[in-house]
């Protein structure tokens, strides 16, 4: 009794925050966009109307879109945007997904705006495994475009086109906000601090959503544990901590036990700042859970809620410890292969263009242009057909399949020593093929080009296993000893360890054209990203479907 959910989605809206209204891109007039709440099983159609006068895409972040391609949503990858006055009706089915996702906007940087829950309860006669909550609450970790203030002026589009033009890093100051608001810290903001009602004695279940576009964040609520039950919409082995890390992306469900005296607790999150010399926001968004006591009736006279600790904004051995508590629950059928058919090592970083004359250059030592790319290769998106179109109907032009399975010069980090090789990419349009069924083995190794970064790297269409992840060179020899092939986590955006690397492993059982990008929006604009395309097996079952009537067209 799957059941088919249909929505409306449009655009533009004037939103208040931080004592001034201004035009954002909304969803149906919300910011954050409504939560979309289906089971495991159930088909959603949303129909995404463009009432601005921007293109617009969007992105089911996580949903794996088995066959289903053509609505997985990245502009140029998967589809043409969807220009102004112009619809597009996604239609997929959740297969075999549970726990927390979202979706974004996947078209230049309008994802800073135009993002919301996606909840996936299990199907109708099956229950969680782990204690029922009597309360679930979704918490979106987003940014809110000011401090100080030309953010919020400006917009996120002509943000990013500047920093395109210039060369340079965009003039972006982003703070935070939970489920929209900024929280108590911030003017004219007080009044509407995100609130979460709760019962003393029950156990909620919190939905947390890192949305922000650049920022990895830190998580904590004063006074309570928080217990860990799923990431990425894969179930873990419970866990309990008192500090989250959430990268750009990923999602972490934890339960939490109001066992604390009835009053109100803090929900804090900060910036992870993983590289040096990064300019970064240390301000801290902050929302409150209030116990049903009568003691928080309204927000005039409040009783200053409790604080929590949060890490040091650098504190690497947190966000470390955290990424380790992660494991999958003991079960049968975790299908994790000893071999792999595909065996791949990518550098991740970011580098630097050559000025050339008649260009500007606001890049480093201003006479350079970032760029970032993955095994020196700095991709570039097409602009005349997707990518998924192009190689449905074999046009040839748009991209060629000759990605490297490994860098151009043996990768070696000893300390800032990366070959030059490294340092200056090579722009281009090229995707790595990947046979049905293979099962591939991926190595991402950070380069620490220009600063050591934690790249939160997302896979579309698919979730990974993480089989180990460690701090300096991969060495192939000694780290595949550590491989997991027990409980490895799964999931579909990992954080790779600052100065450091992270094996996953997937099967390519998913037709079709997959995007592998880092999740800070700032790098994807310079070029993070590559993608496989994955080719048909054998019947229906293992093939791409073919393009919805209204796919947009460039
Ligand atoms: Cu959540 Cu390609 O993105």
């Amino acid at each position: 009794n799957a059941k088919v959910h249909h929505h409306e989605f449009v655009q533009e809206t004037p939103v208040k925050r931080l004592c001034n209204t201004h035009n954002i891109i909304t969803v149906n007039g919300q910011f954050p966009g409504p939560t979309l709440e289906v089971r495991e099983g159930d088909t959603l159609v949303v129909n995404v109307v463009n009432r601005a006068q921007y293109n617009v895409t969007i992105h089911w972040h996580g949903i794996r879109q088995l066959r289903t391609g053509w609505a997985d949503g990245p502009e140029f990858v998967t589809q043409c945007p969807i220009k102004p006055g112009g619809s597009y009706k996604y239609r997929f089915t959740i297969e075999g997904q549970e726990g927390t996702l979202w979706w974004h906007a996947h078209s230049s940087w309008l994802r800073a705006t135009v993002y919301g829950a996606l909840i996936i309860r299990p199907r109708e006669n099956k229950s969680y495994p782990f204690e029922k909550p009597s309360r679930e609450v979704p918490v979106i970790l987003g940014l809110h475009c000011a401090t100080p203030w030309e953010w919020w002026n400006a917009n996120p589009i002509d943000v990013i086109r500047e920093a395109q033009r210039t060369g340079g890093a965009p003039n972006v100051s982003d703070a935070f906000t939970i489920n929209g608001q900024p929280g108590d810290f911030f003017n004219c903001s007080q009044k509407e601090t995100t609130a979460i009602p709760v019962k003393a004695g029950e156990t909620a279940l919190l939905r947390f959503i890192n949305a922000a576009l650049n920022h990895e964040l830190f998580v904590s609520i004063a006074q309570h544990k928080m217990t860990v039950v799923a990431t990425d919409a894969s179930y873990t082995k419970p866990f309990t901590t008192s500090v989250l890390m959430l990268g750009p992306g990923q999602t972490t469900d934890v339960l939490v036990t109001m066992d604390q005296a009835p009053t109100r607790y803090y929900i804090a999150a900060r910036a992870y700042v993983s590289g040096q010399n990064v300019g970064f926001d240390n301000t801290t968004t902050t929302a409150v859970i209030e116990y049903d006591c009568g003691c928080a009736s309204d927000f005039g006279p409040k009783i200053q809620p409790a604080f929590p600790t949060l890490p040091a904004f650098n504190d690497t051995a947190a966000a470390t410890a955290f990424a380790a508590g992660i494991k999958s629950p003991d079960a049968d059928g975790l299908k994790v292969h000893k071999d792999a058919d595909e065996h791949l090592f990518f550098t991740v970083g970011l580098g630097v263009f050559n000025c050339k004359p008649g260009q500007l250059c606001a890049g480093p030592n201003n006479n350079s242009r970032f760029a970032a790319s993955i095994n020196n290769h700095s991709f570039v998106f097409p602009k005349t057909d997707s990518l998924l179109h192009a190689h449905y109907y074999k046009i040839p032009g748009v991209f060629t399949t000759d990605f490297p399975a490994y860098p151009p010069v043996q990768f070696d980090y000893t300390a800032q020593n990366v070959s030059q090789a490294l340092w200056q990419p090579v722009p281009g349009t090229k995707l790595y093929p990947l046979r049905y069924g293979s099962v591939v083995q991926l190595v991402l190794q950070d380069t620490s080009i220009l600063t050591p970064e934690n790249h939160p790297m997302h896979l579309h269409g698919y979730d990974f296993f993480i089989l180990a992840q460690g701090f300096g060179n991969f060495d192939p020899k000694k780290d595949v000893e550590k491989f997991n092939y027990v409980d490895p986590p799964q999931r579909n955006t990992i954080g790779v360890p600052v100065n450091g690397w992270a094996v996953i492993q997937f099967v390519a059982d998913n037709p079709g054209v997959w995007l592998l990008h880092c999740h800070l929006d700032v790098h994807i604009t310079w070029g993070l990203a590559m993608a496989f395309v994955v080719e048909d097996g054998y019947g229906e079952l293992q093939s791409l479907e073919p393009p919805p009537v209204d796919l947009p067209m460039c």
